[in-house]
């Protein structure tokens, strides 16, 4: 544990408690050589839903990210005289700064709404009449949305990329690519189609990822891990808690899934709990029922680690920050590398950064 900065990135703080992540580690696995054609293909595509990933692109944006976070790259300035528009209609205090930091640290430029109601939204102007005037103004959309219907209005008239940031109680494929690197940091070894047996996670999964958009892409790009995720335990007081969007995906994967409620008996068994709190009931929000609480007493594995996608309440004591099983501030500083890593892809900027096929 510790406060260092890293390497190569000059500037970046790392997270100031729980488990410090090594970025080289991800990148030795390689040999520093990142998988090109996956980001390539990425190159003026809209983000919208994790689906859109396989696994071998999950991987490459990782090892990209890693790349990034390793090198001082910000010289290079792989984004000068791109504009991207961060358009929050929620709230939000990771995500959207982190795209700020990951386009100005890049020398790109940002329009910022942090607020809809700074906009003609305030007088009933339409969605797609926005997306309309953003085709002059900017390179890139990243746009959070309370409804889950949002990214197809946008989309009437849109023509830049949209980057999905969490549409309702949709999806959120961004905070999926940060939750994957940060797991794939600790342990690089879930990269490999061929996983050690003894490397392989029960993860299990507080919360009910039909409702809750993070957790819905997490799980989503989790069932890609075969070989890697030996077990997904979902512990939800819902009797359905991963709704129609997954269900498929879940029948199709050889990954065995269990449902239980309760937590006390799930804990025990596994290596990596993901839990996040707040689920999107349509227009208003819920918060995990007090007997998903986690706290430094809970039984956990000795090397457990846990994950959260933040903003927490009650679900995640803060007891917890201090101890090795904290990896949720370590998944929240890697944001803004994963994010940059998207960001020089879509805008296909690859070009500007040298080195991308070895030497670290
Ligand atoms: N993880 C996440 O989406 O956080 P914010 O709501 O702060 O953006």
């Amino acid at each position: 544990m510790g406060n260092s900065t890293s390497a190569g990135a000059t500037s970046v703080a790392r997270n100031s408690k729980g488990r410090v992540l090594c970025a080289r580690k991800l990148l030795e696995l390689t040999d520093g050589v990142v998988d090109r054609e996956s980001l390539e293909a990425l190159a003026g595509q809209s983000i919208l839903n994790p689906r859109q990933f396989d696994r071998r692109c999950v991987v490459a944006l990782s090892q990209f990210a890693a790349l990034l976070e390793t090198r001082n790259v910000e010289v290079e300035k792989p984004l000068d005289g791109k504009i991207a528009i961060t358009a929050f209609f929620e709230a939000s205090t990771r995500t959207r700064l982190s795209f700020e930091s990951a386009v100005l640290r890049l020398d790109g430029k940002v329009l910022s709404v942090p607020d809809g109601q700074v906009t003609g939204i305030a007088k009933g102007e339409s969605l797609a009449d926005i997306g309309e005037m953003f085709n002059t103004y900017g390179d890139v959309v990243v746009m959070r949305h309370p409804d889950t219907d949002c990214l197809e209005e946008i989309r009437t008239n849109l023509q830049r990329p949209l980057i999905n940031a969490g549409n309702g109680s949709g999806h959120h494929p961004t905070q999926a690519l940060i939750d994957w690197f940060a797991l794939l940091k600790w342990r690089p070894q879930l990269c490999l189609p061929d996983c050690p047996p003894d490397q392989r996670i029960h993860l299990g999964i507080i919360g009910t990822p039909g409702s809750m958009r993070a957790v819905k892409s997490f799980l989503r790009l989790a069932l890609m891990f075969t070989g890697a995720v030996s077990k997904i335990t979902i512990i939800s007081e819902m009797a359905d808690p991963v709704g129609l969007d997954l269900t498929e995906p879940i029948e199709e994967s050889p990954i065995p899934i269990e449902y239980i409620n309760d937590v006390q008996e799930a804990l025990p068994e596994l290596d990596v709990i993901y839990v996040n709190s707040i689920a999107f009931l349509g227009d208003s929000y819920k918060n995990l029922d007090n007997r998903y609480q986690l706290q430094r007493g809970s039984k956990l594995k000795p090397d457990a680690v846990i994950m959260h996608p933040l903003a927490r309440n009650r679900e995640l004591a803060t007891d917890l920050d201090e101890t090795d099983h904290n990896l949720y501030f370590a998944q929240a500083a890697g944001a803004v590398f994963a994010r940059q890593a998207l960001l020089i892809a879509v805008l296909d900027r690859l070009d500007r950064v040298s080195n991308l096929d070895g030497t670290i």
